[in-house]
């Protein structure tokens, strides 16, 4: 099922409770992200054993650093053969990413607005215009700076492929069946609506995750969003 759009989010903090995981999945994942927790407790080799079992990685670090710092990180992440790699979007940064890349395959995808940010925290950061207008800019700085593709939430993700073109990668995490338990997503679409709003990948971490039956999670979304292998 390698061409599946469902990236899982591998919220766990050892390398076991992410192998059992898998193991649990079997053949109805190979796409994964390592975030920020994984990542501090487990580090890189992980991602390079992954990548060593023919796994695809989403590496979710929302780099943010000095252009020098960022663009070294970045060819260590084309080093450890990561597929997807996120930054936050703000144009010097994506610029430095997109030169570590060294035209490596790695795609990278910006952050435009945390989606737990709302107009307060904006103000607080300075900015005086609305999520959306920020989003927007955002989303037109990336493509200009080169990167391959935006992370966003399901409710933006029609208004982002409009803004960001018919090539880019969209990555959407915040996307829950119906009836599944929402936890702490405020704004979420089924995984059918966000394929249809324009999404090429899909997140999902707790419906899958901490279900019974990952495996049997797994294989109702792929039939939700009709994916053959
Ligand atoms: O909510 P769920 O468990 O499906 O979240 C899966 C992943 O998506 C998590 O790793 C979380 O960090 C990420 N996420 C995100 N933006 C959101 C919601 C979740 O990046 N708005």
């Amino acid at each position: 099922m390698n061409a599946s759009p469902v990236i899982v989010a591998l919220d766990v903090a050892t390398e076991i409770e992410a192998r059992l995981l898998i193991a649990a999945l079997g053949d109805s994942a190979s796409f994964y992200k390592v975030g920020l927790e994984l990542y501090t407790g487990v580090g890189m080799d992980f991602v390079r054993d992954l990548k060593s079992e023919d796994h695809r990685v989403f590496l979710d670090l929302k780099l943010y650093d000095i252009g020098e710092t960022v663009k070294r990180a970045v060819a260590q992440v084309v080093r450890a053969g990561a597929d997807f790699l996120s930054i936050h979007g703000s144009r010097a940064v994506l610029e430095a990413a997109v030169a570590g890349r060294d035209g490596a395959p790695l795609q990278l995808l910006a952050i435009t607005v945390l989606t737990s940010f709302d107009e307060n925290d904006l103000r607080q950061m300075g900015y005086p215009g609305t999520v959306a207008d920020l989003v927007e800019l955002r989303v037109r700085n990336a493509m200009e700076a080169g990167v391959n593709g935006i992370v966003c939430s399901p409710v933006e993700v029609a208004r982002v492929r409009t803004l960001a073109g018919p090539a880019a990668t969209l990555v959407t995490p915040g996307v829950r069946s119906a009836g599944a338990a929402t936890g702490d997503q405020k704004r979420v679409a089924t995984p059918a609506q966000a394929i249809a709003d324009g999404a090429d990948y899909l997140v999902m971490g707790r419906q899958v995750t901490r279900a019974a039956d990952p495996r049997g999670e797994m294989l109702r979304i792929l039939e939700e969003i009709q994916f053959r292998k």
